[in-house]
């Protein structure tokens, strides 16, 4: 085993370093603290690794990401989202057998209490939409309280991956002041989310197989990203051994930000603006890399991808193929195109290895589709749920989980009197 060294006061110790399965290094600084009485500094934790794991790979050198070593490339071409759902969570792809009795504990448990419904009478028509989701979500434990065996908690897991779509389409439905509409046993996941979406009572929806196929492969393509804000929170409220519905809402809130999951709904809303203002989009990438000013490209930039994320390669390429397929000219597609161009040319950018990721181009195919823009976000968590499930279940089978518990460097007062008020 190979070691590195760490001379710190004039003193020398070592410290173990981990190989992953892909070679990996990673120096192990478990008894840094108890041995030394020092700790590591780093903020946003971009070198410090929290967990081993076995669900994801990503090389962003290389733009490699695979789910438990199949190649993002080969799920996106051959896979349904229910059998990526189960890859990730359960650690190999399905039988048919395997495949077939989840898909339909899936449909069977997609209706969420009929007293949830009355949840939603009390948001405001304009209360966003990943507000009521991780609200809601929090609130299965109400339902369905945390199951203390493995069976149970199996149970558990298939409630949440059923019921969000229906959580996700019934809010969409109170935001328009339509009727829910209920789920159907007979539809695939993706289709049955476009069903409740866009289907009233009297009038069944049309879904065209190039829709079901948009939005399933939108959900493979965000499955699973490892350790990302996200799912870092799922594991970090989760370590504290919460239940497994108030460790995904966390997730859902961390993924809400525009730095994150967020940043799909930002993208429109930014090349929106740019159109707006005439199409002139090297105003805005020059406004991007002006320091005095806080706008950056949306959509651009990736802490672990520094070459190209291969989602957003995928995505540029569907978004070519499908939207003629559906009849659809948008010109927010043209402008994302120059946008990304002008980008990938400029200094700026390639100094700081800035290529556009996932953000970049769903948002394109979900406007294609007929969702709303504050929805984008909503779209993005119903695709990770099955990967912060993984991770959540990973952690919580991991006997060396410890409660998630960083240190800090205090830099506040050194000890002083306390002043009472008439003194101040
Ligand atoms: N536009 C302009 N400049 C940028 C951008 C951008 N989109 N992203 C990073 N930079 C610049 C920073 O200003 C910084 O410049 P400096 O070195 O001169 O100070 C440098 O590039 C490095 O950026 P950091 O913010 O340090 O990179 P970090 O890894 O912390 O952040 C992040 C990554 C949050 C994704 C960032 O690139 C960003 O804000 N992008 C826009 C939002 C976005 O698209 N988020 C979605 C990410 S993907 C996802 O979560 C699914």
């Amino acid at each position: 085993m190979s070691t590195a060294k760490l001379i710190l006061e004039g003193k020398e110790y070592d410290f173990p370093v981990l190989i992953g399965s892909e070679g990996e290094l990673g120096v192990d600084v478990t008894g840094l603290r108890a041995r030394t009485k020092a700790i590591t500094y780093d903020p946003g934790y971009a070198n410090t690794g929290s967990c081993k794991s076995a669900v994801t790979y990503i090389d962003g050198e290389e733009g490699i990401l695979r789910y438990r070593g199949y190649p993002i490339e080969e799920m996106a071409e051959s896979s349904t989202f229910i059998e990526v759902a189960y890859l990730l969570i359960y650690g190999q792809l399905p039988n048919l057998r395997e495949l077939e009795a989840f898909q339909d504990q899936l449909t069977h448990h997609s209706l969420i209490h009929e007293d949830m419904k009355k949840f939603f009478e009390g948001y405001p028509r304009g209360a966003h939409p990943m507000t009521i989701l991780s609200s809601m979500v929090a609130s299965l434990e109400a339902y369905y309280p945390d199951a203390a065996n493995g069976e149970d908690i199996n149970l558990n897991i298939i409630r949440l991956l059923a019921k969000a779509k229906t959580i996700a389409a019934f809010t969409y439905k109170k935001s328009i002041g339509q009727p829910y509409v209920y789920p159907r046993n007979d539809l695939s996941y993706p289709a049955d989310f476009l069903h409740m979406m866009f289907a009233v009572p009297a009038e069944p929806f049309p879904i065209s197989p190039s829709l079901e196929n948009a939005l399933n492969l939108l959900l493979v393509l965000h499955a699973d990203h490892e350790q990302n804000c996200s799912t870092s929170t799922v594991r970090m409220v989760g370590s504290s051994q919460a239940n497994l519905f108030a460790a995904i809402s966390a997730g859902i809130s961390a993924l809400s930000g525009p730095l994150h999951g967020g940043a799909n709904q930002q993208v429109i809303q930014m090349l929106d603006m740019i159109l707006k203002d005439g199409g002139n989009y090297q105003k805005y990438v020059d406004m991007a890399k002006d320091k005095k000013s806080d706008f950056r490209l949306m959509g651009f930039g990736h802490r672990v991808y520094k070459n190209f994320d291969p989602r957003a390669k995928i995505l540029k390429k569907v978004a070519d193929r499908i939207l003629p397929e559906m009849g659809i000219r948008d010109p927010l597609l043209e402008l994302a195109k120059h946008l990304e161009s002008a980008a990938l040319k400029d200094a700026y950018f390639i100094e700081r290895k800035l290529y556009p990721n996932v953000d970049f181009y769903s948002g394109i195919l979900y406007r294609a589709m007929g969702i709303p823009t504050n929805m984008f976000t909503v779209m993005f968590a119903l695709g990770r749920l099955p990967g912060w499930i993984a991770h959540w279940l990973e952690m919580r089978n991991d006997p060396t989980t410890r409660i998630h518990r960083p240190r800090q460097i205090y830099t506040g007062q050194v000890k002083r009197p306390f002043v009472s008020v008439d003194q101040r």
